[in-house]
């Protein structure tokens, strides 16, 4: 165990990543670039091929950065878990979705488990870092790498480390957002902090593998209920002719007790509105109903509803109906700046107004095309002269790209989701959560 110890303060080890996406790259190319040989490991053969090259996919990534490690060596990938015999620390960061009855999908942890099971060796130092129910990395990891023989804590370590990375942050990334750590025994917590020490500048150690679990699911259900309540307070502003954005911004002016969450079309991206779920599926076995998580899931899951209502009132006082009309949404990823449309409720507003008999339209500046069901769509160029064409536009996420003014001026209908014309007075434009 010391050895071990001396080898990973040494740097003289080195670490697997399993999940390239943009959690796992965006960390195996910061373990590269503090020098530790470093193997991507995932079952994406084109994805290999892609990285082996020195090409990237993920935003948050610079593409020299990844091209300087492949091509020093420092950095490889593969599709082979056979590798795990060289590895001496690895970093788990495979996907956790929802099964379509909103139940955790731990099939791919299981995968890899599969995998684990197989190549486990003594003086490995497993970390999982997808986002989980309290009590996965005790219950599934640990038991697959017992079947060996090995023994947790002197032989082999592991670790829960969820990851907090905020995909497109100009500021947080991967190395300076803090990192909690939970060991299943001390051993186990002084290894995985020794790993991450090279690459985080803060690290957060808590008791166990469950309390760092719990963590991530803390923060972004906080977050959910948050942009519940302020969706929530979003029709009410509406209903009392008061704009909500005012009101959000004037609370946001005290100092202390307060912290500004904003409405919007509704929740998107990989997290916020998958991860509580996994706890609540949890307390579920345990008989408990997690009553906040449910109901901020429902107030944010009929936003999409309610944004197609706006359409179709704006529509109606020009003796228009949403069925028949054209209709182009301005954004599709599920937040500005960045081509995640995972969960993007862009994707529910679209189908939505399809089904209504609308003939929708796309534009995102970082997304080219969307699989709806068994058909592409691409997206469509957005020339201002073009607009008009549209019976209504909607700004379903604010691309910092996008002249608000100019689309304004151009369409004849605009549905704001995101405050975007808050500097704009026209009657063309109906504001969500504001008099309409
Ligand atoms: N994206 C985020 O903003 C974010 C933030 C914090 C935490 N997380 C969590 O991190 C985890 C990973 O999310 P992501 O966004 O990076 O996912 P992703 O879909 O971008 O990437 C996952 C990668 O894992 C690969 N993969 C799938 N099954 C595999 C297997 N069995 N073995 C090896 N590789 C496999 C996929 O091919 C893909 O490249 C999830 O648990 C997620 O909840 C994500």
């Amino acid at each position: 165990m010391q050895d071990l110890l001396k080898r990973i303060e040494n740097k003289d080890i080195t670490v697997g990543v399993v999940g390239l996406g943009y959690v796992g790259l965006p960390l195996a190319v910061e373990f590269g670039n503090a020098g530790i040989r470093t193997i991507g490991i995932d079952v994406n053969v084109d994805r290999v091929e892609q990285l082996n090259q020195g090409e990237n996919y993920i935003q948050d990534v610079k593409d020299e950065e990844l091209k300087t490690l492949v091509e020093a060596g420092t950095f490889t990938a593969t599709t082979d878990f056979s590798s795990i015999k060289h590895i001496d620390a690895i970093c788990i960061a495979v996907p956790t979705p929802l099964s379509k009855t909103k139940d955790p999908d731990i099939t791919y942890i299981l995968s890899v488990n599969k995998e684990l099971e197989k190549y486990v060796h003594k003086n490995l130092v497993v970390i999982l870092e997808s986002t989980t129910y309290p009590g996965t990395t005790r219950e599934l990891i640990q038991p697959a790498l017992e079947a060996s023989g090995l023994k947790i804590g002197t032989d082999v370590f592991l670790l829960f480390s969820p990851e907090r990375v905020d995909p497109g942050n100009p500021v947080f990334h991967t190395t300076n957002t803090p990192k909690v750590i939970g060991g299943v025994s001390e051993n186990c917590l002084k290894m995985g902090m020794a790993v991450y020490g090279h690459v985080m500048d803060e690290l957060v150690p808590v008791s166990s593998p469950e309390a760092a679990e719990l963590t991530k699911l803390l923060e972004n259900t906080f977050r959910s209920i948050n942009i519940g309540l302020a969706n929530e307070m979003a029709i009410m502003c509406s209903k009392l002719g008061v704009n909500v954005w005012e009101v959000i911004d004037a609370a946001a002016t005290k100092p202390f007790g307060f912290m500004k969450f904003t409405p919007g079309p509704g929740l998107g991206g990989h997290c916020i509105p998958i991860d509580p779920h996994y706890l609540s599926w949890k307390m579920k076995t345990l008989n408990y109903k997690a009553r906040f998580i449910e109901l901020a899931s429902e107030v944010n899951a009929a936003m999409p509803e309610y944004v197609v209502e706006l359409v179709g009132s704006g529509l109606n006082k020009d003796a228009k109906s949403i069925n028949g009309s054209n209709i182009l949404l301005l954004g599709m990823a599920y937040k500005p700046d960045i081509d995640d449309v995972r969960e993007s409720p862009a994707l529910d507003v679209y189908a939505l107004l399809e089904a209504k008999g609308a003939k929708v339209n796309f534009h995102d500046p970082y997304v080219s095309e969307i699989k709806f069901d068994s058909r592409m769509e691409q997206s469509v160029d957005l020339a201002m002269d073009k607009l008009m064409d549209y019976d209504c536009v909607v700004i379903t996420t604010n691309h910092s790209e996008y002249d608000i003014g100019a689309i304004v001026e151009n369409a004849k209908l605009v549905v704001d989701t995101r405050n975007a014309s808050a500097h704009i007075t026209s009657d063309k434009v109906i504001m969500l959560g504001a008099k309409q």
